[in-house]
């Protein structure tokens, strides 16, 4: 059976398209999801996408993982930097996290070079807009089938 992966996006992700394009890009998330989608089918992958704008959501959804997905991929927005809540439910969660970002949190305003999510994900992924959602997948993929 597929490993399924649960693919979280947080705050103002749902904007992407019309937000500070300079920064984020043209694609909507609606085109990362299609693309997360097939390359998960590539990869044999089940994914499943969301995007809250609500703290509490997240952390929900990070609670319910376990019982239905092996691994759990996280765009946290803006509570990557703010949201102790989020990093304790991670921390609860029995499944592998991987971090992403679509900008370089490094090269921009200090505020944003502290990731809570950081300190529990197996590793990070930003920079490269969308594709840094397909990378994760297969990192995901990899880890999954070792
Ligand atoms: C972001 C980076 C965050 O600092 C910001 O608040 C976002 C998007 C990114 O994907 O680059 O909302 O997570």
């Amino acid at each position: 059976m597929a490993s399924k992966v649960l693919v979280l996006n947080g705050p103002n992700l749902n904007l992407l398209g019309t937000r500070e394009p300079d920064v984020y890009g043209n694609e909507t998330l609606a085109d990362i999801e299609v693309k997360s989608l097939e390359r998960g089918d590539f990869l044999g992958l089940q994914v499943e996408f969301r995007q809250s704008n609500t703290e509490g959501q997240l952390v929900d959804w990070v609670q319910q993982a376990q019982e239905n997905f092996d691994f759990l991929i996280v765009n946290a927005g803006a509570y990557t930097h703010t949201s102790v809540a989020l990093l304790d439910a991670i921390k609860s969660c029995n499944i592998p996290v991987i971090e992403v970002h679509l900008s370089n949190i490094h090269q921009r305003e200090e505020f944003r070079q502290h990731s809570y999510i950081s300190k529990v994900a197996l590793g990070t992924i930003c920079g490269f807009g969308g594709y840094g959602y397909e990378l994760a997948l297969e990192a995901a993929a990899k880890i999954l089938n070792k």
